[in-house]
């Protein structure tokens, strides 16, 4: 194991990417086929081969951008933990875990909290990124942090959703 100060490096480690992305109507960007958060998850399994896997909530966001913010802020006043249409219950297999999500009202979706709190994250390195439009990376790391037990948390990434597109660069730095 390679350790640069508390840096593991993640090169040459089997990854798995756990991540949450909205298309339909997104903030700033109109209208879109994929979402924000989905374009980075893609640009790290074509940087590092990783394995990708989408959390999917049973019930999807309404296709239009406020009456989704309204569903998302209803769930995170109630704390609700949204059913999934699939489940991953295994990261065994895995040494890296990169876990990607939009911000919703400062933290994750929901279904996120859904997905993570069924998993076993002890002796796993995580990296998380976010996009967002200007909350940064919210209060993930800190959630992660709580709910990934016995996993080390590396350096995060967010980048603002509007700029997914121009930002290969970063992803790339930022998994070196
Ligand atoms: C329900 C909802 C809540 C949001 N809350 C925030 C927020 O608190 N802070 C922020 O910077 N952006 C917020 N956004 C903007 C998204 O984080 C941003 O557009 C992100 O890139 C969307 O990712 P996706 O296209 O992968 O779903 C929110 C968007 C939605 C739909």
């Amino acid at each position: 194991m390679t350790l640069f100060g508390n840096k593991e490096s993640v090169k040459g480690k089997k990854s798995l990417v756990i991540y949450f992305s909205r298309a339909d109507e997104n903030y700033a960007v109109g209208y879109i086929e994929k979402g924000n958060t989905e374009v980075i998850a893609e640009y790290i399994q074509e940087l590092t081969g990783a394995d990708l896997f989408k959390v999917e909530p049973e019930k999807p966001y309404s296709k239009n951008y406020k009456t989704c913010c309204d569903e998302a802020l209803k769930e995170k006043r109630e704390n609700a933990r949204p059913e999934l249409k699939k489940y991953l219950d295994d990261i065994s297999d895995y040494d890296v875990i990169y876990i990607g999500s939009p911000i919703y009202w400062g933290t994750m979706p929901m279904s996120m909290f859904t997905q993570l709190e069924k998993l076993n994250f002890t002796g796993k390195i995580i990296k998380v990124f976010t996009t967002h439009e200007g909350s940064g990376l919210g209060t993930v790391v800190a959630d992660v942090k709580r709910i990934c037990k016995g996993a080390n948390v590396l350096d995060s990434l967010s980048i603002q959703g509007s700029l997914v597109h121009e930002s290969k660069g970063k992803v790339e730095n930022w998994i070196r």
